[in-house]
């Protein structure tokens, strides 16, 4: 193993140790770190659809580590995140993100029955999103009945670890519907994908391909492509189902060939190409992606993806990790959206960091497999 990856860990440890303890003497859940402390979510506040990826964080340092600190920082933002079951409409798709990573972490790590619970009332309510006319409805409001998200390949994850645990098939079912719903109306014939899709709420037929968090609607948001990409592959790990390889596939295969010359991500990869606008959680999340196809796959075209992710890792390690030790985030140049820079732009946000962290866990052996239906 090269040496930057347990260097970058033993860090990453360092600095969310010391993390933890901010976080709770602050009293919220972190959404990025600023210097020497940390912000909350920029809207709806626990209900956030990233309040996951903190505790997600703690459980994989836990995961790695056996240290209690880490376990007990996941323990206080679970009790916070549960409690957003009662507001319910802020709730939507995102709680796959959000209850996957914290309160399914800690069923997993531990066998806590009441976190296996909540976890599957999280299920429950995902599966409740889903329109029978076959596909799974992103966001609550009356004008967005049809609306449904790349990011959800991810959400389905939950269902498929639901129907492991209670044996009901049902949740999966969905999960296949909206996965093959998205092949046909997300994708495009060279691997890349639209962000978001309006679909006829009685219908089920697509009906319009709006611009989302990308540059323009027809580009592609390198976020999206990354979550495509990790989220297919996660769908054919589930489920053993080959269309959904052959799709994990495409998406790597249009990723990789536009990552920059230096290894970091665009934000868009059809954005104007003097615009220097990076987000290096895609890059994360993609590295995360690609290191699973290449287990999937195995032989030579395993490799390809394994040094794909590698390239990216290495370009997230040595041009934008922050080790300095005042700072309370990892990776710098992270962008929410491309034209909103109310929720940062080039700044840290810590669901990049989550993914570097997975993606450190998964070179050193000790993932928590935290997206798997199986352990
Ligand atoms: N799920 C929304 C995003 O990736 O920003």
């Amino acid at each position: 193993m090269e040496k930057w990856i347990d260097e970058a860990f033993a860090r990453a440890c360092e600095k969310f140790a010391r993390g933890a303890r901010k976080a709770a003497e602050q009293g919220i859940i972190p959404y990025m770190a600023d210097g020497g402390h940390y912000v909350g979510a920029p809207f709806d506040g626990n209900s956030w659809w990233t309040g996951g990826f903190w505790p997600g964080m703690m459980w994989q340092l836990y995961a790695a580590t056996g240290e209690e600190g880490f376990r007990e920082e996941a323990r206080r933002v679970e009790e916070l995140l549960t409690r957003e079951f009662r507001t319910f409409d802020l709730l939507n798709h995102d709680v796959g993100f959000m209850y996957l990573l914290s309160t399914g972490a800690h069923y997993r790590l531990t066998g806590d029955a009441q976190a296996r619970t909540d976890t599957l009332h999280a299920a429950t309510l995902l599966a409740g999103r889903f329109n029978p006319v076959g596909f799974i409805r992103a966001w609550p409001g009356e004008d967005r009945t049809g609306y449904a998200i790349i990011d959800c390949m991810m959400n389905l994850c939950l269902l498929h670890w639901a129907s492991e645990q209670t044996k009901d098939p049902r949740f999966e079912a969905i999960a296949k519907i909206h996965a093959d719903a998205t092949m046909r109306a997300f994708l495009r014939g060279d691997g890349s994908r639209c962000h978001i899709v309006i679909f006829g709420s009685k219908t089920g037929k697509p009906l319009e391909r709006p611009g989302g968090q990308g540059y323009a609607p027809g580009s592609s948001w390198s976020r999206g492509q990354a979550w495509a990409l990790y989220g297919f592959t996660l769908s054919a790990i589930n489920t053993g189902e080959a269309r959904y390889l052959d799709t994990a596939r495409r998406c790597a295969k249009y990723f990789m060939a536009n990552i920059r010359e230096d290894g970091l991500t665009d934000c868009d990869f059809c954005q104007p190409k003097d615009e220097e606008r990076i987000d290096n959680i895609a890059g994360a999340c993609a590295a995360c992606g690609l290191l699973e196809l290449a287990n999937l796959v195995g032989g030579q075209e395993g490799e390809t993806y394994r040094e794909a992710a590698m390239r990216l890792l290495r370009a997230l390690n040595d041009l934008c990790a922050d080790w300095s030790e005042g700072s309370l985030g990892i990776l710098q140049k992270c962008t929410a959206s491309y034209h909103n820079d109310g929720a940062g732009r080039h700044v840290n946000i810590l669901y990049g960091d989550y993914f570097f962290v997975e993606a450190l866990c998964k070179l050193r052996g000790t993932d928590a497999r935290l997206w798997m239906a199986r352990a």
